[in-house]
């Protein structure tokens, strides 16, 4: 785990995110920096945590509710830890960082694909049942246009899933924004110790 990271986990600076309204913007510099070193360090095998497998089941499950039978595009999918134990009927992860997809793809097989690709102008081949961002719009320069982005894509009746930290302020407020742009269908939030994350899958209005 990277500093920023031990620093954002914890319990006084998730306490201090809550209430000082810090825009996502002015965040996002420290964060695509560290999101990089990050990547260089492999850190993401922290993911791989108890704390954090709870996330990972609840959006799992919402993912499956509309997409179990069906495509499921996962953006920012790193190395693919949400696609292990996914039930669906085609999977495509795509991410920015190159070491991450070489490493997903040794998990590739006739439903299953990852490709380099950068999140922000990806357009699918076939329209997706699902678009998952899991904790990845903190890293994108226009959050909401992204999602919309893909929501414009989806096959009919399908739906964006997004998972984001749920606590702090700038958060909620790209929720809020989220459940004004777009219909929202489900909404589940689950917690680990002091953490909290929302996930919500969305469809255009
Ligand atoms: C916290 S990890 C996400 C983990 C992953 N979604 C999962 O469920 O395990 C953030 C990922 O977003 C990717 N990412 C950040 N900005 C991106 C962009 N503009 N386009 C594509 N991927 C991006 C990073 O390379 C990194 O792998």
């Amino acid at each position: 785990m990277t500093v920023v990271q031990a620093v954002l986990e914890h319990p006084i600076t998730a306490a201090v995110m809550a209430r000082v309204p810090m825009p996502l913007r002015l965040a996002r510099p420290v964060l695509t920096r560290d999101n990089a070193k990050e990547n260089r360090q492999d850190a993401w095998q922290r993911l791989r945590t108890e704390t954090e497998a709870v996330r990972y089941r609840a959006v799992r499950g919402v993912v499956e509710a509309y997409g179990a039978d069906g495509f499921v595009l996962d953006v920012g999918c790193s190395q693919g830890i949400l696609q292990e134990g996914l039930r669906y009927a085609r999977y495509l992860g795509v991410d920015s960082f190159p070491g991450a997809i070489e490493r997903a793809r040794v998990k590739e097989d006739d439903r299953t694909r990852f490709e380099l690709a950068e999140a922000t102008t990806y357009r699918p081949d076939l329209p997706p049942d699902v678009v998952v961002l899991n904790e990845v719009v903190y890293y994108l320069p226009d959050p909401l246009g992204t999602i919309v982005h893909y929501a414009r894509r989806l096959a009919p009746g399908g739906v964006v899933v997004v998972s984001v930290y749920s606590r702090a302020w700038a958060c909620r407020r790209l929720l809020r924004r989220l459940a004004r742009e777009l219909e929202e269908v489900h909404r589940v939030e689950v917690s680990s110790g002091h953490l909290a994350w929302s996930v919500g899958a969305y469809r255009p209005r």
